[in-house]
């Protein structure tokens, strides 16, 4: 009844508050603090951090650098989800490669070697994309305007699948790219 019925007594707030109430706001207070913390320790010594750099751009910019890796560096092409064909395209061992994010595909489709370590340019031509990378779970928010710089070094050979896991548009589901580790 009290649900529906207003408290009988009409000052119930200005009680004290109850020892139980206060230990639980202590707990509460304790384990944010030990969480703040915690955020300051998994950011030196957690292992999902990603050594990345971020610098404005234009998506014709970005672009431009972009067909350019791709024309100097394509060895086939696939085609993707979309029917569209898509340039392979080998980053020199030790370089740097490009990444579109655009509706709806990733472009081109990386080819990477086994223990070398590259440098991944990220930029979006349109909206919001994420940048998902499966399975390893690489999480990186793509923002036009921004071009995302991530050191990576594959450590296991196979192909990896990059999944757009921002909402962007009708064809969302069908924006899948692909990394090449051989
Ligand atoms: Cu791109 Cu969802």
């Amino acid at each position: 009844m009290s649900a529906i019925l207003p408290p009988s007594d009409r000052l119930w707030w200005k009680q004290p508050i109850d020892k139980v109430e206060w230990a639980w706001i202590g707990i509460a207070f304790v384990w944010g603090m030990i969480m703040f913390v915690m955020m300051v320790y998994w950011h030196v010594f957690g292992k999902q951090n990603l050594s990345n750099e971020v610098y404005r751009t234009t998506p014709e910019m970005f672009a431009a650098k972009a067909e350019k890796f791709i024309a100097e560096n394509t060895v086939r092409t696939e085609t993707d989800l979309n029917g569209q064909q898509i340039p392979v395209v080998k980053i020199p061992p030790g370089g740097e490669g490009f990444l579109i994010a655009r509706l709806w595909n990733w472009y081109p489709i990386l080819e990477l070697e086994k223990g070398q370590t590259y440098k991944i340019h990220l930029s979006s031509m349109d909206y919001l994309h994420g940048f998902s990378l499966q399975p390893v779970n690489i999480n990186i928010q793509v923002i036009p305007g921004y071009e995302h710089v991530v050191r990576m070094t594959p450590t296991k050979s196979g192909t990896y699948a990059i999944v757009c896991n921002e909402y962007c548009g009708i064809g969302h589901h069908t924006m899948l790219g692909r990394i090449y580790v051989k």
